[in-house]
């Protein structure tokens, strides 16, 4: 990243907001001339608590929660990033994909903000956001090849430029996070799953539980996690009552097998992505998305990545997960190619960053 004192006149700095889900953040990034970002503030408030009596995120709850704390949420980040209303080039926050209500909090008071300073509102794609990331910690530009894998979703894209972007393959049922979340769930462990999984793994035994590996071989490169699932529930039924070590070691060989099914997936597109990135030094990896931030999981597509010539890049762990650098920076790339969006831009509950591509064979409503 870029020294403070790179940053020119022509700097922007952004304010995002992001509300998709369970986590209300405000955050300031400053992007320079020449496309460099460093962070100025940025905060995150979990309501884990919140929902955690109800086994997962309630809509109407979270977005009350958004709307009772982000107004002091942004005052603090402009606070901690020394900067005032003023000071901001621009206001972003994420209108989609995600929960309505949160959504419609968020675009309200990042419009409502844009309106009074007069600064140009931007609505983000909280997908971007993640496939974004990278630009401003690792400063890796488009085109490059990206696996996405969060809470809702579980992608390879390409992504041939800021706002294009091709699916590869996505997933045919479950999101990879939420088959770590229903595992953990299963198994009696906290929330959030992924977490909770790859803390147990870690002094479990990957071979002892046979799991299948789902779409291993496949010619296309998509991806199924309802049967790893349901072999984990069945292997758990055989093993109860559970000990701490059963867990341990249901853990471990599921997360073995969520590596070698995914690894096999990246090699498929990897294959497919060789000709689509055609300049040999710029061949790019990049996982992005809350399950990213799982060590195991970027240990093995590290592996992948030199076996097929591609360099790897991840977020760094705290930017993994839902923030609002992300949705700032997206704002700050968007911004510098001229785009602003309508202060009547919708917030949208569905919205896929490839528009055009089809439906995956067998899957279902959410790929
Ligand atoms: O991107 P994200 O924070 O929110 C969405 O946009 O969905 O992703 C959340 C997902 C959850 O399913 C969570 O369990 C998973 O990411 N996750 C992990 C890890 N940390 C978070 N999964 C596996 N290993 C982790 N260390
Ligand atoms: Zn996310």
């Amino acid at each position: 990243m870029a020294e403070p004192s790179d940053f020119a006149p022509s700097s922007a700095v952004v304010l995002g907001i992001e509300t998709s889900c369970d986590e209300t953040a405000a955050a300031v990034v400053v992007r320079n001339a020449a496309g460099e970002g460093r962070i100025l503030s940025n905060i995150v408030l979990s309501q884990f608590d919140r929902h955690a009596l109800y086994g997962g995120v309630v809509p109407e709850i979270a977005a009350r929660a958004h709307a009772e704390t982000l107004d002091d949420l942004v005052k603090t980040a402009l606070d901690k990033a020394g900067v005032t209303l003023q000071d901001l080039s621009a206001i972003a926050s994420t209108t989609g994909p995600g929960l309505i209500g949160g959504l419609i909090v968020g675009a309200t008071t990042a419009k409502a903000l844009a309106l009074a300073t007069r600064r140009p509102f931007l609505a983000i794609n909280h997908l971007e956001a993640h496939a974004l990331t990278v630009g401003l910690t690792d400063n890796i530009r488009p085109p490059y090849l990206m696996l996405l894998v969060s809470g809702g979703h579980t992608q390879l894209l390409l992504v041939e430029d800021v706002g294009r972007y091709r699916r590869l393959a996505t997933t045919i049922d479950d999101a990879l996070g939420e088959a770590f979340d229903k595992t953990a769930k299963l198994l009696g462990l906290p929330m959030p799953g992924g977490p909770a999984v790859e803390k147990a793994a870690r002094d479990g035994d990957g071979s002892r539980f046979d799991l299948p590996r789902p779409m291993k071989g496949r010619e296309d490169p998509h991806f199924s996690f309802a049967g790893l699932k349901t072999a984990v529930r069945h292997a758990a039924m055989h093993a109860a009552p559970l000990s701490g070590r059963d867990v341990a070691d249901l853990c471990a060989s599921f997360q073995a097998a969520v590596c070698d099914s995914v690894s096999d997936r990246v090699r498929r597109a990897m294959q497919a992505a060789v000709d689509l990135l055609p300049d040999k030094n710029h061949r790019p990896f990049v996982v992005a998305g809350g399950v990213a931030a799982n060590k195991a999981i970027r240990a093995a597509l590290t592996d992948v990545a030199a076996e097929y010539d591609f360099s790897f890049h991840a977020p760094p762990l705290e930017l993994c997960g839902d923030n609002a650098v992300m949705i700032a920076w997206a704002g700050a790339e968007h911004l510098a190619r001229g785009h602003v969006d309508p202060l009547d831009a919708p917030a949208r509950p569905r919205w896929p960053l490839d528009g055009a591509a089809p439906k995956a064979i067998g899957a279902g409503i959410k790929a």
